[in-house]
């Protein structure tokens, strides 16, 4: 049965929940779920905004047909051709022939590339376009890799709406309210929306920046994003949070200890150091990177201003959950953050000088104490190494 809800005059929600999809994009637990959000706006013409994941189509095209209420569908927008919003654009276009396809150059040839979809119901639009369907105008910027390079954005002026594709959503299905302000954000969704943010686009800050700042040439009221809760309210709030992510600035003045260890050694250093930074007042959390999942030790390494690495020596190089880690945060363009290095190994510890290898390839990196070596398990001598660390970083938050 249809579920819909009118988010503004003549505009509908018609997305739906998935709370049984263990991987998001086949690598990223979700284990409160995931919103697909599509939008429909009843004008002169009918408009389209996206349409969803297969998990919840059935959902869609039932909420579609009841918001038509018998009409015809004019027009359908993609801002975003990954398959979690067009993986439903088959089905679609064989129940609304009548629909033209607004769609920018480079989602034309991925229509093509995915469906074998071309001819003349491709509607083409570039940068800064405007279409009238009526009382309102649809008008298109583009947002080149946030998520993928033909992602665009929409703006109606008229409603102060902004449809903003990926950015500005988050893991986790809706509840009763689909407004963030009928949520309690920092705890419902906070965690999920940075964890979302940085394993999605925090690659790209540059290009959110660029986002960024077309947003705030426009008036905006409200954001519908393809993915959580819609934003009426606070949205500087939401936008704060996102020149800071997307800057690369830590969000919270704390460390964060990251270890690797086999027999629990090195996690017993590791929690040496994040005992004495807690004595000191620093606020510091602790993970097992070989326990935790990647995405999340990401987020919160994006998050915090300090990290401590600890990892025991493995095949003459990185402990490999340790190592994993340190790819991932590689190839989502980490930098700008203050650090201090644990390494461990019974004949011949390496860990250390590898994870500064890593880290020497990372923008605007500083390390803020002398490494520590241990050697099988930590004894008297390094028990004071550990605690003058942790003193070093505990006296730069004195400092800074
Ligand atoms: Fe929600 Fe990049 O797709």
């Amino acid at each position: 049965m249809q579920n819909i809800t009118e988010i503004s005059e003549d505009l509908f929600y018609l997305g739906g929940n998935d709370r049984r999809i263990a991987l998001f994009e086949s690598a990223f637990p979700v284990p409160r779920g995931v919103s697909y959000n599509s939008y429909l706006l009843k004008d002169e013409k009918t408009v389209l905004f996206d349409t969803v994941d297969l998990a919840v189509s059935e959902l869609f095209f039932e909420n579609l047909a009841y918001a038509l209420g018998g009409r015809t569908l004019d027009y359908v927008v993609i801002h975003h051709m990954e398959p979690d919003h067009s993986a439903s654009f088959s089905r679609l276009i064989e129940r609304y022939p009548e629909a033209k396809i607004v769609v920018n150059a480079k989602t034309a040839k991925m229509l093509e590339n995915y469906f074998g979809f071309t001819g003349e119901r491709i509607f083409l639009v570039k940068e800064g376009d405007a279409l009238s369907v009526g009382k309102h105008t649809v008008s298109f910027l583009f947002a080149p890799m946030v998520h993928w390079p033909e992602v665009m954005m929409s703006y109606i002026p008229e409603k102060k709406l902004l449809f903003s594709a990926d950015a500005f959503g988050t893991f986790g299905a809706l509840g009763g309210s689909i407004f963030a302000d009928g949520v309690d954000f920092d705890r419902e969704f906070l965690d999920d929306a940075r964890r979302y943010y940085f394993n999605i686009v925090g690659k790209y800050g540059v290009q959110v920046q660029n986002v960024l700042k077309k947003a705030a040439a426009l008036e905006i009221g409200m954001i519908c994003p393809l993915h959580g809760p819609i934003w009426r309210k606070d949205l500087k709030y939401l936008l704060a949070k996102y020149d800071t992510w997307s800057r690369y600035e830590p969000e919270t003045q704390g460390t964060v200890v990251f270890y690797a260890s086999v027999y629990g050694h090195t996690q017993n250093a590791a929690e040496i150091v994040a005992r004495r930074l807690g004595e000191k007042g620093v606020p510091v959390k602790i993970y097992d990177v070989s326990v935790t999942h990647v995405s999340e030790l990401l987020s919160e390494a994006f998050r915090y201003s300090h990290l401590v690495l600890c990892s025991t020596t493995y095949n003459n190089g990185i402990f490999v959950s340790m190592d994993d880690f340190l790819h991932d945060l590689t190839a989502h363009n980490f930098q700008k953050r203050k650090y201090a290095l644990v390494e461990n190994g019974s004949w011949s510890p390496q860990a250390g000088g590898h994870m500064q290898a890593a880290i020497s390839a990372w923008s605007g990196m500083e390390e803020v104490a002398e490494k520590v070596t241990l050697l099988s398990s930590v004894n008297e001598a390094t028990r004071e190494k550990l605690l003058a660390l942790a003193d070093a970083i505990a006296l730069d938050f004195e400092q800074n």
